[in-house]
Order: C-alpha cells, then sequence, then structure tokens
C-alpha cells in the first residue's frame, strides 16, 4: 500500500472536516511501478494534501501455488500467456470497498478514454468514495474475470501496450488533478484543451519571460496589461487553433473574427 493501510479498508476521514478521503484502488503486477508514479508530482500532492489516498495491490500476493504463479497459456493453444481469473477476482473482492464500487479494466478493447469520462470517473469517485483500476498484462485476463469483477473497460487509444499500468497512471492523474484543491493557481486545469470553459476546444498558445527569444517575440497585446483584450486575444487564437488542428472539435466561427495576422506572424526583423 502507498498510504500504509489494508486493502478494503474504509476510507480514512481527515481531522478538519472528518470527510471521507477517497481511496483509488490499483490492482497491478507491477506494484513499485505504479507507486513510483503516485507518488510524484500533483498525484503525489494530491496524496500528501489528502485530498485523496492510493492503495496499490500486488496481484500476486493472490496467486494459486506457492511459485506465484498469475498466469498459465490459453485453452486452445497460441502464443501469449493469460492472467488467470483467480488471482484478479480475489484480489479486486479482497480490495474494494464496497460491492459497487466501479472496477476498471484498462484495455485496448474498452471505450476510449477522454475529458468527458474523466468527470465522470471523477464524480464516480467522490459519490463512491473510491474507484478501482486493473493493470493487465500479456495477452490480458482471462475473460471470466472480466465477467465476474470488471465493470468499466477503458482504453487510452488505439494502440497496444505491454501492460495496463501507464494507461490506469493517465487515468488516475487526469482525475485526480480535478478534485478540488489539488491544483494551485499556477498549474490551474480551468482553461486547459477540451474544458468546458474553452468549449471543448484546444487551449491557446502561453508564453513567459523572456519578451523576444531568437527573434520570436511575445505578442504585444500580452504585454498591453489591458486583461479584456488579452482574454479576447487568447479566445480567438484558441478557437483558431482549434479550427486549424482539431476542426472537429470547433465551434462556430467567432463574432470577433480571427486572430489579428500581426500576432499571427510575429517574427522580429
Ligand atoms: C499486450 S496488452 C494485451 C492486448 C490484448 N490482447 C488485445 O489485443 O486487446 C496487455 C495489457 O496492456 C494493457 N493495455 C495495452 N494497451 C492498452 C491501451 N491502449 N489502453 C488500455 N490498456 C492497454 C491492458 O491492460 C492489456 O491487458
Amino acid at each position: 500500500m502507498c498510504s500504509g493501510t489494508e486493502p478494503g479498508a474504509e476510507p480514512a476521514a481527515t481531522p478538519e472536516t472528518a470527510a471521507p478521503v477517497p481511496v483509488i484502488r490499483v490492482l497491478t503486477l507491477f506494484p513499485d511501478m505504479v507507486r513510483a508514479v503516485l507518488a510524484t508530482s500533483i498525484p503525489g500532492r494530491a496524496e500528501r494534501q489528502g485530498q485523496v489516498r492510493y492503495e496499490v495491490t500486488d496481484i500476486r500476493d493472490f496467486a494459486v501455488d506457492k511459485h506465484g504463479s498469475v498466469d498459465d497459456t490459453a485453452y486452445g493453444g497460441g502464443a501469449g500467456m493469460i492472467m488467470m481469473a483467480p488471482p484478479v477476482v480475489e484480489a479486486v473482492e479482497k480490495v474494494r470497498g464496497r460491492d459497487d464500487a466501479t472496477v476498471i479494466l484498462t484495455t485496448p478493447q474498452g471505450e476510449t478514454f477522454s475529458e468527458e469520462l474523466t468527470l465522470e470517473l471523477l464524480a464516480d469517485l467522490q459519490a463512491k468514495g473510491e474507484l478501482v483500476l486493473v493493470c493487465g498484462r500479456y495477452k490480458g485476463i482471462d475473460e471470466r474475470a472480466r465477467e465476474l469483477v470488471v465493470t468499466r473497460e477503458v482504453s487510452i487509444g488505439d494502440y497496444v501496450l505491454s501492460g495496463g499500468e501507464l494507461p490506469a497512471l493517465v487515468v488516475v492523474d487526469a482525475i485526480v488533478r480535478r478534485l478540488p484543491g489539488v491544483l494551485h493557481d499556477e498549474d490551474s486545469a480551468a482553461n486547459d484543451s477540451f474544458t468546458a470553459d474553452r468549449d471543448g476546444g484546444l487551449d491557446c498558445a502561453w508564453y513567459t519571460k523572456p519578451p523576444v527569444y531568437r527573434g520570436l517575440a511575445v505578442p504585444e497585446v500580452l504585454m498591453s496589461g489591458h486583461h479584456a483584450n488579452i482574454e479576447k486575444w487568447r479566445r480567438l487564437q484558441a478557437a483558431e487553433r482549434t479550427r486549424q488542428r482539431r476542426p472537429e472539435l470547433a465551434p462556430p466561427e467567432p463574432q470577433g473574427g480571427r486572430v489579428p495576422r500581426q500576432d499571427r506572424n510575429r517574427r522580429q526583423q
């Protein structure tokens, strides 16, 4: 366990509010890999601040024999090993805190992960107080484990990775950074790409010091201190980017027109 608590234990309460801390449980054959990422950067800060708790369980602890076996050859033959149903099913049943917990299997055959699904799973975590993620390996898990304990299947894209740990970490990071209070102003998610603030489109371009770098100047409007103009420029810029890069996400042409040409081609002579 990351937090040192027992699997399946009731969520701990924060001293100030007595509200239960939501817990994300990750079941994997590579617990060290998962723990390392969950202890780092924003996911790590979220746990240290008491906004979430992680429980990482080694599926091998539920092996079917004293040799630690968790996989076997496929019935019907064929190359590759299959994760056996008993270790996966028994691990999920042991660690989940409630029978109706959402149990997500990471699989390239699942629904594609998105902003919409992030918010749905965030709401689920807040409502039930827990979320369980199962990381597949080898050719995947025995179909009966999926039938018995999995309630949702999530893919992070149309490609195949060696294991479900990176997909599970993608899902956890996306959810945890949206928990209230996790992000500070400097890493605010409010107007990131795909948010309602961006009408589901892409974020605008951002600049910091120096004002000119290798002949490329920061657009003048951003140095003007005129907040309304800056906000208008950012909205137009984000809309233009969305039209150029992801036309399928673009809202109808805005009333104010496109980004002024001088701000699109601003290389200093
Ligand atoms: C080598 S893959 C198995 C692929 C499976 N035989 C298939 O073709 O659908 C091993 C594990 O990696 C994870 N995985 C691989 N690609 C993934 C993706 N795009 N999204 C989510 N999980 C993925 C899953 O947990 C999967 O069980």
